[in-house]
């Protein structure tokens, strides 16, 4: 049994891509091992956000995990900032990281760019998330692409950490899915699909309704081709929608280039809206009943119990060997 990490930000409605690359693979690791869940609202305020409106996307975002089938008796489910280790063991991990290697990191680039006021939060949100990760022995941590470069950093300040104080930490491996860890934007497939993409035709989102979903991937910017084949460099925007057809349906994408042989786009295209509204329908109903919930509110409570008692076990550890408190004389 292995232990699990994973998290999500609540910085709006989650879309396929972060089903697709992510959540989807939580609700299979739960099976055998001991999963953490986390929605890590403390890594959402590194970027403005409305109040009341983080607050919605905090509880929503618990919710769409238990719709997606994450079960509360199997895993922990937790809000980070119910969690007070986290920032602890944060600050510890800013003390071991270099500005340099930070202002490496292309998410910081990426958000930062051409921005005047950028939080320093932003720069030091990589060893927050190493810390969310390292509090709980973590084995294995399920993400997509893009958090690769952030999951090196961890392995590597874990390791510097045990190197320079004590072997405290496990040295986490990274979990990357073969087919979904980068779903494309619709519009612009060459670019990630993104919570916060300011086309609402980018992205599908795991609340949109069927006729939403279907418009969108009917107007998914493809070629002019008409060949169903997965061809990433000059035919992103079909191999894009075959990879999220694929992660829907379970079937190869060799299977779905010889369904598609001699038809042309239309059909493909329904067909993926099919396979997509199949996914997210049964998950809406679920959602849908549980985001009002006392017992959404029971399982968050348990959640952060559980959560509270490992992590308090790990940062008396890390406080330990950094030689941080005192220690007490004896009368
Ligand atoms: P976030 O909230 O941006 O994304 C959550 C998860 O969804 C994956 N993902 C995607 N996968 C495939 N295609 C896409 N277009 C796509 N977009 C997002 C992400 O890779 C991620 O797995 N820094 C993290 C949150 C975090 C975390 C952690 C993750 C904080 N602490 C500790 C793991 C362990 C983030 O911003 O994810």
């Amino acid at each position: 049994m292995k232990t699990i990490f994973s998290g999500i930000q609540p910085s709006g409605t989650l879309t396929i891509g972060n089903y697709l690359g992510a959540m989807k693979h939580f609700v299979d690791l739960q099976e055998d091992n001991n999963c953490y869940f986390c929605i890590v609202d403390e890594h959402a305020i590194t970027v403005p956000q409305d109040r009341l409106k983080l607050r919605e996307n905090i509880r929503s975002l618990a919710a769409l995990y238990l719709a997606s089938g994450i079960d509360s008796d199997k895993s922990t489910l937790f809000i980070q900032s119910e969690v007070p280790a986290h920032t602890q063991l944060g600050w510890m991990m800013q003390s071991i990281s270099y500005i340099g290697e930070l202002e490496r990191m292309t998410q910081f680039k990426d958000k930062s760019h051409g921005k005047e006021a950028v939080s320093s939060s932003l720069l030091t949100y990589p060893p927050l998330m190493a810390a969310d990760i390292l509090l709980y022995n973590t084995d294995l941590v399920p993400v997509g692409d893009d958090q690769k470069q952030h999951l090196e950093l961890t392995r590597n300040l874990a390791q510097r950490f045990n190197h320079k104080f004590n072997d405290i930490f496990t040295i986490p491996e990274i979990s990357i899915p073969k087919v979904g860890a980068r779903i494309m934007s619709l519009q612009e497939p060459t670019k990630k699909m993104s919570k916060s993409d300011e086309n609402n035709k980018a992205s599908i989102f795991m609340l949109d309704d069927e006729k939403k979903i279907e418009k969108k991937i009917k107007s998914a910017v493809t070629d002019s081709e008409g060949i169903v084949k997965y061809d990433k460099e000059n035919k992103p925007g079909i191999s894009n929608l075959l990879t999220i057809h694929a992660s829907c349906t379970g079937e190869t994408i060799e299977t779905l280039e010889q369904k598609y042989e001699g038809k042309g786009y239309g059909e493909f295209k329904q067909d993926t809206a099919n396979a997509v509204i199949n996914v997210l329908k049964p998950l809406q109903q679920r959602y849908y009943e549980l985001i009002d919930s006392q017992e959404l509110d029971d399982i968050l409570d348990k959640g952060a119990d559980k959560a509270n008692f490992a992590a308090t076990k790990m940062i008396r550890k890390a406080k330990k060997a950094m030689g941080l408190g005192r220690v007490k004389k004896k009368k």
